[in-house]
């Protein structure tokens, strides 16, 4: 029999090319977080393909899952709730997540959560933070999404802001691929921008709508276009670690723009970043400082940790789970879900 106060919840993960399996106990300890990526196949197609991505998730899934039950020492039996992302996300490959855990929760009649895959990443922040409590405002910068909400607690978010176009994490992807550097582009745009000049190019920083916390990149991303056009037509030298440079700190400044704007404005004292993009260490520190030179206290979860993993969905699971949220056997993919709507 299992305590009724420990809840050990195993999460499924895939929204886009990770199959990802975890087990976590009481939504902040992780006893296992198995990630198969597929990098290493989209790249050779300089982006995620989605039918690859969702055959490739049938694939992995039951052996993600068995070698996360295997690493947290427990079978299925020991398990107390399924949590799955149900969106968004490409569509196939949330579909072999959703029917994996809608199976599991049948033939074990254990509860089934479905979770949004932004709340995930919220989330993220808990497990190595075990004192972060809501409010705080959380800055989530993937490949799909760019949002800074207020988490006022758990389960309730306030969007302050979203990007009006591309995400932060596409608009590395897409320049990364215009400057020849590859797929997935923000690892490699960190990577030569070390060696770049971040002032070498002012590519602009869009601020969009006076009061507003939004944010635009498919500007800055064609201002890094036309430049490249423009050298390539005066035959001009281009150094792509000057362009990568100078493209990711004009992302920086903005993301950190919005942030301390939101900070001064609602004089909250926690700030937490997430997602892909927040792996990116110039702007983990630029946030870091700028909470530092208020007061802040700042936190971001592990580089592993901040792009797609299933250990963040058991996290906003386990929260899920304790507000009493239940998913029917009739749970279904929703590739355009939005933070705060249930479906
Ligand atoms: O959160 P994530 O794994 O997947 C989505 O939910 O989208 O984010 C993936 C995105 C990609 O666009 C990738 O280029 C970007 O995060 N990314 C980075 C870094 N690592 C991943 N961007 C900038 N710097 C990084 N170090
Ligand atoms: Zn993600």
């Amino acid at each position: 029999m299992n305590d009724p106060n420990t809840v050990r919840i195993l999460a499924i993960e895939t929204s886009c090319d990770e199959t990802s399996a975890a087990v976590v106990v009481n939504g902040r300890d992780v006893r296992s977080n198995i990630i198969s990526s597929q990098i290493d196949l989209h790249t050779i197609y300089g982006g995620v393909v989605p039918e690859i991505a969702s055959r490739k998730h049938i694939e992995k899934i039951n052996q993600v899952i068995a070698e996360a039950l295997k690493k947290a020492e427990m079978t299925l039996d020991d398990i107390d709730a399924i949590g799955v992302t149900y969106g968004p996300g490409l569509v196939g490959a949330l579909l072999v997540g959703v029917a994996e855990a809608k199976a599991i929760s049948y033939a074990l009649k254990k509860p089934l959560i479905g979770v949004h895959h932004i709340e995930g990443h919220i989330c993220a922040n808990y497990i190595e933070n075990k004192d972060l409590e809501p409010p705080f405002l959380c800055l989530i910068v993937s490949g799909g999404h760019t949002h800074l909400v207020n988490v006022l607690d758990y389960g309730k978010y306030e969007i302050l802001g979203r990007t009006m176009d591309d995400a932060a994490g596409e608009a590395f992807d897409k320049v990364a691929r215009a400057i020849g550097l590859g797929y997935p582009g923000g690892p490699k745009i960190e990577k030569i921008s070390r060696e770049g000049n971040p002032k070498a190019i002012a590519f602009p920083r869009a601020h969009v709508g006076g009061e507003s916390y939004h944010f635009s990149f498919s500007g800055m991303k064609s201002a890094v276009l036309n430049y490249l056009n423009a050298c390539h037509m005066k035959g001009t030298e281009i150094v792509p670690a000057d362009v990568a440079a100078s493209f990711q700190q004009a992302v920086i400044d903005v993301l950190a723009g919005n942030a301390i704007k939101a900070l001064e404005e609602t004089r909250m004292k926690k700030f937490a970043i997430a997602g892909g993009v927040s792996a990116n260490a110039t702007l983990r520190n630029a946030i870091q400082k700028a909470c530092e030179d208020r007061g802040v206290s700042f936190y971001c979860p592990s580089p592993v940790l901040c792009t797609d993993n299933a250990a963040m969905i058991g996290a906003a699971a386990y929260y899920n789970y304790l507000a009493g949220v239940r998913s029917g056997l009739d749970l279904n993919a929703v590739p355009n879900l939005k933070l705060g709507e249930v479906r």
